[in-house]
């Protein structure tokens, strides 16, 4: 039996919940041939829809963008050597689960510590075995760690405290060699989303998941990289949207969160996007990082039919 490949990281944001709404927005050409040419994401995550995709659909090409080194070095890792990440996260898992509590949390924050301080001396353009210790020690901390986040401070720290899990699974071996998989005839770049535009050449379906616009003050998860999302940057992203929308069957799908969910006059992307078809789908979220509080919320779906 074949294992369809799944995200390898918790991620936040992560789009699994709005699958189907992103999939039924699909050009019907796609939906009926269950053919994809070209498939692109400036702003991969853990790649929710990407993995769906793959698993359902023929894709001869994806090219998959996201400005967090740490992550990309993963993809590419998992990407090359997957047998490699699967052994030393192997040897984590042992080590961790034979532990008892005060064991665990003494491994975690020793883990924790290692992985902050190797940054500055990891070559993030050459691949080395390096990766493949920091691909697994990255695994190894979004499972066992608070609510499997992966915040970076604004030093571009890993800060996120333990996890109290009994028995997590640390070493999914057959999903890492799914994704590994996955990843073949995928070109991943450690980059800002405006490099995918050289890309989206006839053919494409480009589907854009940017860092939310919080939803409150106190709801601001856009933390992913030491620099944050704004304003100026969602509209550096209109600016892209529409100028790709001129290209010939370039199929162009954009999710974000609605501001109106807190404040009804908040128009900011009505406005940003009102040459396009804007629908709003309902999804469940933590609303409020302080508590947490899961509650419905609207999602707008942007696209360019
Ligand atoms: C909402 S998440 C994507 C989640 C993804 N769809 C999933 O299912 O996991 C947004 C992503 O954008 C990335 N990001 C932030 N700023 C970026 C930029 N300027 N260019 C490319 N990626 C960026 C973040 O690192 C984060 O992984």
């Amino acid at each position: 039996m074949k294992i369809k490949a799944r995200p390898f990281l918790k991620w936040a944001g992560g789009k699994t919940q709005l699958i189907p709404e992103l999939i039924s927005r699909f050009p019907k050409t796609i939906i009926k041939s269950k053919k994809i040419n070209r498939y692109i994401e400036p702003f991969v995550g853990a790649g929710a829809l990407f993995f769906y995709v793959r698993n359902n659909f023929s894709v001869k090409r994806s090219f998959l963008f996201d400005s967090n080194k740490e992550l990309i070095l993963a993809y590419k890792t998992i990407q090359k050597t997957p047998y490699k990440v699967i052994t030393e996260l192997e040897k984590l898992e042992r080590e961790y689960l034979k532990k008892h509590e005060a064991g665990r949390a003494k491994k975690y924050y020793e883990m924790r510590a290692s992985y902050n301080i190797q940054r500055d001396t990891v070559n993030y353009e050459k691949y080395s075995y390096r990766w493949v210790k920091r691909t697994a020690w990255m695994i190894f901390l979004n499972r066992t760690c608070f609510n499997g986040l992966f915040r970076l401070n604004s030093k571009g720290g890993f800060n996120v405290p333990q996890g109290r899990y009994k028995n997590p699974t640390i070493c999914d071996r057959d999903n890492i060699n799914a994704v590994s998989k996955a990843l073949r005839d995928t070109e991943i770049f450690c980059d800002d989303f405006t490099a995918c535009k050289k890309y989206a050449t006839k053919g494409s379906l480009v589907y854009f998941d940017p860092p939310y616009r919080p939803l409150n003050g106190t709801s601001s998860f856009t933390a992913y990289t030491e620099d944050g999302f704004t304003d100026d940057d969602q509209k550096r992203l209109a600016l892209l949207y529409r100028d790709l929308s001129k290209r010939k069957k370039v199929h162009l799908i954009l999710s974000n969160s609605d501001p109106k969910n807190i404040i009804p006059t908040d128009t900011f992307f009505d406005d940003l996007y009102k040459k396009f078809t804007i629908e709003r789908a309902t999804a469940i979220r933590i609303i409020n990082c302080q508590s947490t509080k899961r509650g419905a919320v609207k999602e707008l779906i942007i696209t360019n039919r």
